[in-house]
């Protein structure tokens, strides 16, 4: 026998039963992007890897370390996306979406980034995300902001928590970032290894630092708050009222920094302490600089990804409350004969929506009985030779007690509308 072969590491399928589960969320985030006025996008999964380059940046960890970039057989570098904030831009760029106007965009789909796979962190993962673009905010971020807030509402997720921060315009930034290296400068020795490289070509994302040491240290600091200019201030105030506004509860992290260079202003994450290390389901902010960036007018934009599998295991651990469709009924077909009046049937069936299996394979009467009673069927329709002569069926409830009627084929499907729960 040839040996088997296993799916990439860090990929995972999703069973059936975990896509009825996905399908339950992404109703729910149908339901809340229209809500919103938030309209889908659908980019292509592989992009020019200068895209990420140009956007991510080519000091992040993302585009160091972890992108799947590729030649293509013109030899044209190209890369699995690691997220979609780019792509929605550039697309945006090439037709048009916002000449002269601005465009509430949702997406979701198969992101891919080699890091060290461990729960709640895979190589290829899922986001769902929005991007409102041709606003400067602070109320398209406060926007932003609360449709996370309602999509984990309408989840039954109470338990997470957003954390805010703002990062200033890029110049504010750069003033920050120097005084900032020069006070690392001087801890170069005491701080984690990680730091010291970062502390050259990225120092705000010492900040990130998880390590004690690097902490201590970071306590004094200068604060990034001191070097923005007053209407950032302004602005990011602004914002937390209209978060409060909202009904949303906030907690202010200064040393809350992003790993993609494109922020500008208002950034946050929801946290929650379910999940062990990987604690952020949802991140995002603003990106004022990007459609420059890459080529485009100048238009103001901010959104969020979410990460699909973090979101669906909260929702798992917190017990679903949601019914799987199942079929309506299990088509017991006992001869060649029965079969052929079975496939006829199940096609009327169908045609009047209702959902139906038949068996296939053959079998004995109590091994199809065995069977429709292992799928989720509701009930069970015998087709043998007494149903054939007199073109009846024999109906069996397999959930509820209720007792075995026959019925003539062609009020079939009229019974199991009429007996189909709410
Ligand atoms: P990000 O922070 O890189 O931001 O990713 C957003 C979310 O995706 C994370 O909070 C996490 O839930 C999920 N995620 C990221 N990497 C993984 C992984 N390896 N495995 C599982 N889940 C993961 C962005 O991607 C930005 N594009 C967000 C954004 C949109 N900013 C503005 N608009």
């Amino acid at each position: 026998m040839s040996k088997t072969i296993q799916s990439v590491r860090g990929m995972n399928d999703l069973l059936p039963e975990q896509v009825a589960q996905w399908q339950w969320v992404e109703a729910a985030i149908r339901d809340v992007t229209a809500s919103y006025g938030y309209r889908e996008i659908r980019t292509p999964i592989v992009e020019r890897s200068e895209l990420f380059y140009r956007s991510i940046g080519e000091e992040t960890d993302i585009v160091e370390k972890e992108m799947y970039t590729f030649a293509d057989r013109n030899g044209d570098s190209l890369t699995l996306r690691p997220e979609a904030t780019a792509s929605c831009v550039r697309a945006a760029i090439h037709s048009g979406l916002v000449h002269n106007r601005s465009e509430r965009l949702w997406y979701l789909g198969p992101m891919f980034r080699h890091e060290r796979p461990q729960k709640g962190r895979y190589r290829q993962f899922h986001q769902f995300g929005i991007e409102a673009q041709g606003w400067n905010g602070p109320d398209v971020d406060a926007e932003v902001i609360l449709l996370g807030d309602r999509l984990w509402k309408q989840l039954g997720l109470d338990d997470v928590q957003l954390e805010i921060n703002t990062l200033g315009s890029s110049r504010s930034r750069a003033s920050y970032r120097e005084a900032l290296q020069a006070f690392l400068i001087g801890h170069r020795q005491d701080l984690d290894e990680n730091s010291q490289r970062r502390l050259e070509s990225n120092p705000l994302r010492v900040l990130d630092s998880k390590d004690p040491q690097t902490q201590v240290i970071l306590q004094n600091a200068p604060d990034l708050m001191s070097y923005l200019a007053p209407p950032e201030i302004d602005n990011f105030q602004r914002l937390v009222e209209l978060l409060d506004a909202g009904g949303v509860t906030l907690k202010i992290n200064n040393r809350l920094v992003r790993g993609l260079d494109y922020y500008t202003g208002p950034v946050f994450e929801w946290v929650t302490d379910r999940l062990g290390a990987q604690n952020a389901i949802c991140a995002g902010g603003r990106y004022d600089g990007l459609f420059a960036e890459l080529g485009g007018r100048d238009v103001p934009a901010a959104g969020f990804a979410c990460g699909m599998e973090r979101l669906l295991e909260l929702v798992v651990q917190g017990g679903l409350d949601f019914k799987a469709k199942v079929a309506d009924v299990w088509l017991v077909l006992l001869s060649a004969d029965a079969e052929s009046a079975g496939f006829t049937l199940a096609e009327s069936l169908r045609d009047r929506g209702l959902r139906a299996i038949c068996n296939c394979g053959g079998g004995s009467i109590s091994q199809q009985l065995r069977r429709a009673d292992r799928s989720d069927a509701r009930f069970a329709a015998v087709i043998g030779e007494e149903e054939l002569r007199d073109s009846h069926v024999t109906i069996k409830p397999l959930r509820d007690r209720g007792s075995q009627v026959r019925i003539a084929r062609e009020d079939v499907a009229e019974y199991l509308l009429s007996n189909r729960e709410a």
